[in-house]
């Protein structure tokens, strides 16, 4: 942890001077990668630090490697088609969020029990078996034994397992062949026992191998590291994303979800009120982490979903917001003057997506300000983030995340931060389970009783009648959702609105395909005018404008890397 810490300063403190400098200083020395990127690399005892200062520019020089990038993504397989890029293995180069671990056994359930962990490519033993004792009514006992080194691995190979009930918690690394490791529980309570025996002592193996973890954890931190002030005039600290970020964000794409984030030249196109309406859509994307999240979880390429209304006949842009960067937080109305001027600070991309002609005749603003005046202030739905985007049990998460990790590890944060899993997940599960402010202990004991998996759960649709502690729960395409459905751009159809993702917003077929662009845009061959960014808003080669609203829309989608398919009516 300190080793982080450490780097993470000099990462801070580079950021303000000349990286390249700094590092080259510190010993770093100066390589081509396998992309044919520039980068520093240092060794350190047990790990070697890896800075990439050349990102994309060989790709953005020659965009001919963008047709040949489409050609190979196409070229999949099914079976590559069902996976996704970023698998939980192990890598010979440290990778984004690699350091995430994926549920490889359990014990406990059962009682006593001997289980034999099967190796994927590039483990280092043959086999680990773990045996699970229960020595009495205080006290288990977890024995790991290795077996033999895999011909094919390194003599340093190292493995590195997580152990995690909802109350007790454990790692280890298993570095020789033959070797057994015990961890004794003693002491326990018997709610520490019914954990154990519900959810039982879940082995869950990193998935890259042990001299990666760092610089993994590291190379994901770049992807949000900076611009989270509100001053655009000052580097890092300000408004705007870092280059780091600019250059590590669509690397990460790249990798998650086989999508080339292309390059423009960043002019900025000032399009007056005259030229935008009411229930327009607004995308942008930024380049800090979170959007990337987003587009790798959910396909989307805009991380971010606005939209106008006019009120008290005057054009306001209308959003669900919270971020640092940003003046104003909750559900808010800006002038479109003051959101441009914003959106410019915190480095968006952003571009506008104007309704068809008959969907502006249909779109009734009044009944849209309604809606809107009653959710005015309401705070940024954290609480439903989640559940707009895993509608499934097992295609919505990317192939690296494994929900019950993502359980166990929150239990953990909920000891010393409760209010962090309170605000992103509980409140949701207890709608789901029809509980009322169980923490993660207590609603797994009742997932338990009911006989659900976390899964299971987690593809519970999102329900718009559902109150938060904060009123309802709106994430920005929600919130877009619920005004074009306010406004009667869904008509009659049941829609629940939180199951919309920043994609579904603009893949519905709500656009003018006949739109003539204004003069001053680029022409860029878009057929909508992209206002601002350094990177092209291109979503329509992403079923842009392509799917009429149905009955309960968006309940049941998949979305998984690279193509993210949706199956018929899902
Ligand atoms: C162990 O328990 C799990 C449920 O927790 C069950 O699915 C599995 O079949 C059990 N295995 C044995 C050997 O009883
Ligand atoms: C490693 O073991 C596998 C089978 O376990 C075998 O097929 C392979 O030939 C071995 N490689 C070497 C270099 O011994
Ligand atoms: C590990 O034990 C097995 C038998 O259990 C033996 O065949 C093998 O040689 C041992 N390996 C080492 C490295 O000691
Ligand atoms: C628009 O909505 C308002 C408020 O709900 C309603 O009074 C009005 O009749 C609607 N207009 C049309 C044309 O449907
Ligand atoms: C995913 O879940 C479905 C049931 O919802 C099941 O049939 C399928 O086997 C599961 N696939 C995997 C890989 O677990
Ligand atoms: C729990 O669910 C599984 C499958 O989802 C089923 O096979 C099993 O019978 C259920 N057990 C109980 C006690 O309902
Ligand atoms: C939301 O979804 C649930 C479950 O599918 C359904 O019962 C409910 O009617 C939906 N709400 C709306 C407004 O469509």
């Amino acid at each position: 942890m300190r080793k982080v810490l450490i780097a993470l300063a000099i990462i801070t403190f580079c950021s303000a001077l000349n990286l390249q400098n700094v590092l080259t200083k510190l010993g770093y020395q100066e390589e081509t990668n396998y992309f044919g990127f520039k980068v520093l690399t240092k060794e350190f005892e047990d790990f070697v630090d890896t800075v990439l200062i050349d990102g994309f520019k060989t790709v953005f020089e020659d965009p001919s490697l963008y047709a040949t990038f489409m050609k190979t993504i196409s070229s999949f397989t099914l079976e590559d088609k069902k996976g996704a890029f970023i698998q939980c293995s192990k890598g010979s180069k440290p990778g984004f969020f690699k350091f995430l671990a994926d549920q490889d056994g359990v014990v406990g359930p059962n009682g006593s029990e001997t289980i034999v962990l099967t190796p994927k490519e590039g483990d280092c033993f043959d086999q680990v078996t773990v045996q699970y004792t229960k020595i009495n009514d205080q006290s288990v006992e977890l024995i790991f034994t290795s077996g033999n080194r895999r011909n094919d691995t390194a003599d340093n190979c190292k493995e590195s397992y997580v152990i995690g009930s909802t109350m007790n918690y454990y790692s280890l690394a298993l570095g020789k062949p033959n070797k057994s490791h015990k961890w004794t529980l003693k002491n326990l309570k018997p709610q520490n026992i019914k954990s154990i025996e519900e959810f039982g002592l879940r082995v869950f193996k990193t998935c890259d191998k042990f001299s990666n973890i760092l610089p993994d954890v590291l190379l994901s931190l770049g992807l949000s590291l900076g611009g989270l002030g509100l001053n655009p005039d000052i580097p890092f600290f300000g408004s705007k994303p870092s280059w780091w970020m600019e250059v590590l964000n669509p690397l990460f794409i790249q990798q998650a979800t086989g999508y080339l984030w292309l390059r423009r030249e960043d002019k900025y196109v000032d399009l007056d009120e005259t030229e935008v309406h009411p229930g327009d859509l607004i995308i942008a994307t930024r380049m800090d982490g979170l959007d990337q999240l987003i587009q790798w979880g959910t396909g989307s390429r805009s991380g971010h979903s606005v939209t106008l209304l006019e009120i008290d006949g005057e054009l306001r842009t209308v959003e669900s917001q919270d971020s640092t960067y940003w003046p104003k937080h909750g559900i808010q109305r800006n002038t479109w003057k003051d959101w441009k001027q914003w959106a410019k600070n915190a480095g968006f991309n952003v571009a506008v997506l104007p309704l068809s002609e008959e969907n502006r005749k249909k779109f009734n603003n009044t009944a849209a300000v309604e809606y809107f005046l009653n959710l005015e202030g309401t705070p940024y739905g954290y609480s439903t983030f989640l559940y707009g985007w895993v509608d499934t049990e097992n295609k919505s998460l990317p192939a690296i995340l494994d929900v019950n990790f993502v359980y166990s590890a929150l239990t953990l944060v909920e000891k010393f931060y409760p209010s962090i899993p309170k605000s992103i997940i509980n409140e949701g599960l207890n709608h789901r389970l029809g509980t009322q402010d169980l923490n993660l202990v207590q609603l797994y004991e009742v997932m338990y009783q009911k006989n659900l998996t976390i899964a299971e759960v987690f593809a519970i649709p999102e329900q718009d009648s559902w109150l938060y502690s904060y009123g309802h729960s709106l994430v920005c395409s929600a919130f877009v959702a619920g005004v074009w459905r306010a406004g009667g751009l869904f008509g009659d159809l049941q829609i629940n609105v939180s199951e919309f993702t920043p994609r579904d917003v603009y893949q519905m077929k709500f656009f003018d395909k006949n739109f003539k662009k204004p003069e001053k845009c680029h022409k860029d061959g878009l057929p909508y005018c992209q206002i601002m960014g350094k990177f092209v808003m291109d979503v329509i080669t992403d079923g842009y404008n392509s799917i009429t609203p149905y009955e309960h829309m968006n309940e049941h989608c998949p979305s998984q890397p690279p193509f993210y398919l949706r199956t018929q009516g899902c």
